[in-house]
């Protein structure tokens, strides 16, 4: 297979003495995609597990430089972007440009409309939950449960009904994370304070005893915000993938919510930063010294990993990561000094970046690994920190999904290898065949 230099091309593929021409889709940045929609015709097919080499869907959000360790959201690096606020950010991946002063003003008006509160029935919906249920759960049927309560015009064009449900979700998320953390704590719920900043309405949501008037501090409201930026989109990750995927079936915006904050629950994904707190916590009271983690981590016959290390696209320092790190570095000194887990996530990333085995493979800590000292710094119980995942990632989603709607799209249906059994009938007496 040969794949010209030049602006646009194709890759011609020899198979069978037959030459496919395979025209070349040609990125702004990043790879360019061979288009392998005509190989259905020669009954081929492309075999690509875990889709790493398959580009779905054409998009114009977010972008991820996996070799330089970069990540741009619609073309801004998200370092340069780390200190705006996050209904800014959401307003440029969402709109595609950074809001004006009374753009900026008139977005933080709907998103915090105090008519926007989850209907009553939502909130219900958590006196139900028991203590023990994990708040991914709560947040992905409460979300699901919006489709029954949102205002909803089925007559007005389909780009003002996304955005619409994208600024529902908007609001609503840090509401449900409140009461998702009302239920782990045991007690009342606490009230949206409108008049407060995304990320200080957030904090005190969760941690307000009600009928106190306690506010967060702004140092813990502005590393909060820092990080809902930075987990703000992350192009075509396993959970935006899955919300796409159910977008293209036809299914509505917040069943594809739903769906892509159980997908990021996972521990290969958002989860993993809860995992990383259960490592680390794991190695402290071990004992064990840190090189027993790192063989067992090597080990393929091991389940264990070393979790916040490694990223599909990232072959060098997550963007993220190293905005997160000092963060961390900040805050933790500040809230929590006497904290061990940090440190011994300092000293595992030292040794683990001088081992062969992840120098050779290129796996470097991932944006989980130091987040979730932070939430820890902050009192966020371990469960909590991939609900804050989601409050940042929903302003992604709600940038995918508009997307989808103003780009045509087909049906999400990859292929199969089939390896089961061929044609065969039925025995006319199973039992004694
Ligand atoms: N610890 C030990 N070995 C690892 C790790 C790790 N954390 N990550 C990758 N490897 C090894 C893997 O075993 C493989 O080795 P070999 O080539 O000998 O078979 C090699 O590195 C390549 O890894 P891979 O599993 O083929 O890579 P992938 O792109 O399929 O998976 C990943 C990426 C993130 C799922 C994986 O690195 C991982 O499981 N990391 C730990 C979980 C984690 O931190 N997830 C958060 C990801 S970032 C946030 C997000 O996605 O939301």
């Amino acid at each position: 297979m040969v794949v010209p230099e030049g602006p646009a091309g194709a890759a011609n593929l020899r198979y069978e003495g037959t030459e496919i021409e395979l025209p070349l889709e040609r990125p702004t940045l990043g790879r360019p995609a061979m288009d392998v929609s005509a190989l259905g015709g020669h009954h081929l097919a492309v075999y690509d597990p875990g889709y790493a080499n398959t580009a779905a869907y054409q998009s114009a959000i977010t972008f991820v430089d996996g070799e330089a360790g970069h990540l741009y959201y619609r073309g801004y690096p998200v370092e340069q972007l780390a200190s705006s606020s996050f209904l800014e950010v959401a307003y440029l991946l969402i709109y595609g440009d950074l809001p004006t002063s009374q753009q900026a003003e008139e977005f933080v008006a709907r998103v915090r409309d105090p008519k926007l509160v989850p209907h009553a029935a939502i909130e219900r919906l958590f006196d139900w939950f028991p203590q023990s249920m994990h708040p991914m759960a709560m947040l992905s049927m409460a979300t699901e449960a919006l489709t029954a309560y949102a205002e909803d015009d089925p007559g007005a064009d389909p780009r003002a009904r996304v955005e619409a449900a994208g600024i529902r979700l908007l609001s609503a998320m840090p509401v449900f994370t409140g009461y998702a953390m009302s239920v782990l704590r045991g007690l009342p719920k606490g009230r949206s304070n409108r008049s407060l900043d995304y990320s200080e309405d957030l904090l005190q949501l969760c941690f307000t005893i009600p009928g106190s008037d306690h506010l967060p501090d702004n140092a813990t409201a502005r590393a909060l915000n820092t990080l809902l930026v930075l987990h703000a989109d992350h192009e075509l990750n396993c959970s935006t993938a899955t919300l796409r995927m159910v977008a293209s079936s036809g299914a509505g915006f917040y069943s594809g919510v739903s769906a892509a904050i159980n997908a990021l629950w996972g521990p290969l994904h958002g989860g993993a930063n809860q995992a990383v707190i259960r490592m680390l916590k794991e190695i402290k009271d071990s004992g064990k010294p840190l090189s027993h983690f790192l063989e067992r981590a090597k080990d393929k016959m091991d389940p264990f990993l070393l979790m916040g290390f490694g990223h599909r696209v990232y072959k060098s320092y997550d963007a993220r990561a190293k905005v997160i790190r000092q963060v961390a570095l900040d805050l933790v000194e500040k809230l929590a000094p006497e904290d061990p887990l940090l440190d011994i996530a300092l000293q595992l990333e030292k040794v683990a970046l001088e081992d062969e085995y992840f120098v050779l493979r290129r796996l470097y800590p991932n944006v989980d690994f130091y987040s979730g000292i932070i939430y820890r710094a902050i009192g966020f119980p371990d469960e909590m920190f991939t609900p804050l995942f989601v409050v940042g990632r929903s302003a992604g989603w709600v940038a995918h999904w508009l997307e989808m709607t103003t780009t045509s799209n087909k049906i999400g249906r990859p292929t199969q290898i089939y390896t089961g059994p061929k044609e065969r009938s039925v025995p006319k007496n199973p039992a004694t065949a």
